[in-house]
């Protein structure tokens, strides 16, 4: 076992021995690892979480995140990779390891899970774009094997048919499941029989979608099964997530039931700030991460911290950007902000000073933060 400090948190690694790998396309594999039963308990895992891996790419050795396609019943750890370009970490993992080498890998994290409701009547909407499919696709697996009543739909896009990963997999799950799952695939750089699935899934496909596919009853404009959805499942680059959750939003579900995973690197923010401020310049912030004391400065107040601190790099923890999830939560030492939203901190920690930094407006000319809470 190996432990070190990533993403702003301790994390434990273990050597795991890869039982399979396969090419899915020309630009992304499958990856398998077997648990033993000595580390079951450390890999016990929610739908939708990740593990990270660490590996030799190129000269050096790197960490990366990595979705699990498996869900938590199937007691294995199942990863979708996609190869960006020859030259890539990814890249680099498909062709140096094989199977019965042992890799790295970390006890899973991640905050793209739902509270399971066996004994609910659901209705969970997802929507992917390609590798995003990888923790959907672990989700819905676990949600048809321990929710009988819950009914899903997935909007899964991808450039062309060639691109489109785990459609077997997610076919004979349809097919598996009665009616209890549709699926519906839409392209966007291949022309489609039916052009409602030609293009990108964004705010307008999500209305066409609304209003023509989840449309129930014809003498009623109305009649929608959206309005049913209790919880919304989105995964793929920023821009989509950006434009869908907002959208989700605006057609009425709550932030709260809107869950997201960011599958790069993505400096903005998902909801907009809707609320003005009077404008402070140059706010000298203070902060404490891991027992280290950082210093900067902030052009200004129009974003909010974490967002700010994002841009000048600093390795800050932070998953749904919105206010539900807690991972950027810190306590305000000295300043003055403004929580917007929140969905995750109690009374009691509000009043003893903690804060969500994605959801915070600095309002003092100083502040500090200290994001080590234990
Ligand atoms: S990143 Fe999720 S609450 Fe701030």
């Amino acid at each position: 076992m190996e432990q070190q400090i990533y993403k702003g948190k301790l994390t434990k690694f273990h050597w795991l021995k890869i039982t399979k790998k396969e090419e899915l396309t020309k630009n992304t594999f499958s990856l398998e690892f077997e648990i033993p039963e000595s580390l079951k308990e450390n890999f016990k895992f929610d739908a939708g979480q990740f593990v990270s891996i660490k590996f030799h790419s190129h000269t050096k050795d790197v960490i990366k995140d990595y979705s699990m396609t498996s869900a938590p019943f199937e007691e294995k750890i199942a990863l979708g990779i996609k190869i960006n370009s020859p030259e890539s970490d990814a890249s680099a993992l498909f062709r140096n390891y094989n199977i019965g080498d042992e890799l790295l890998v970390s006890e899973p994290g991640g905050r793209f899970t739902l509270v399971s409701k066996p004994s609910e009547f659901r209705t969970i909407v997802g929507f992917a774009a390609g590798i995003g499919i990888t923790p959907i696709l672990s989700h819905f697996k676990n949600i048809l094997h321990n929710e009988p009543r819950t009914r899903l739909f997935l909007f899964f896009s991808n450039r062309t048919r060639e691109d489109l990963i785990y459609r077997e997999q997610l076919d004979n799950l349809a097919r598996n499941c009665g009616e209890r799952l549709q699926i519906f695939y839409f392209y966007s750089q291949e022309k489609t029989s039916n052009t409602f699935f030609h293009g990108r899934l964004d705010d307008k496909k999500l209305s066409l979608i609304i209003n023509q596919i989840l449309h129930l009853d014809d003498t009623d404009e109305e009649s929608t099964i959206w309005d049913a959805v209790d919880d919304v499942l989105i995964c793929g680059k920023g821009d989509m997530i950006k434009k869908l959750a907002n959208a989700c939003y605006h057609h009425g579900i709550p932030k709260k039931n809107i869950h997201f995973e960011l599958f790069e690197e993505y400096n903005d923010d998902i909801y907009p700030v809707e609320k003005e401020f009077p404008l402070i310049e140059n706010i000298k912030v203070e902060f404490k991460m891991f027992n280290k004391e950082y210093c900067t400065e902030l052009p200004d107040n129009n974003d909010k911290i974490l967002q700010q601190l994002l841009i000048q790099k600093f390795d800050v923890p932070y998953s749904c950007k919105s206010g539900i999830c807690g991972s950027c939560e810190c306590v305000l030492e000295e300043g003055e902000v403004e929580l917007l939203e929140n969905e995750y901190l109690t009374e009691k920690e509000e009043k003893k000073g903690h804060i969500l930094a994605c959801m915070s407006i600095a309002k003092s000319k100083k502040i500090k933060l200290n994001f080590d809470l234990s």
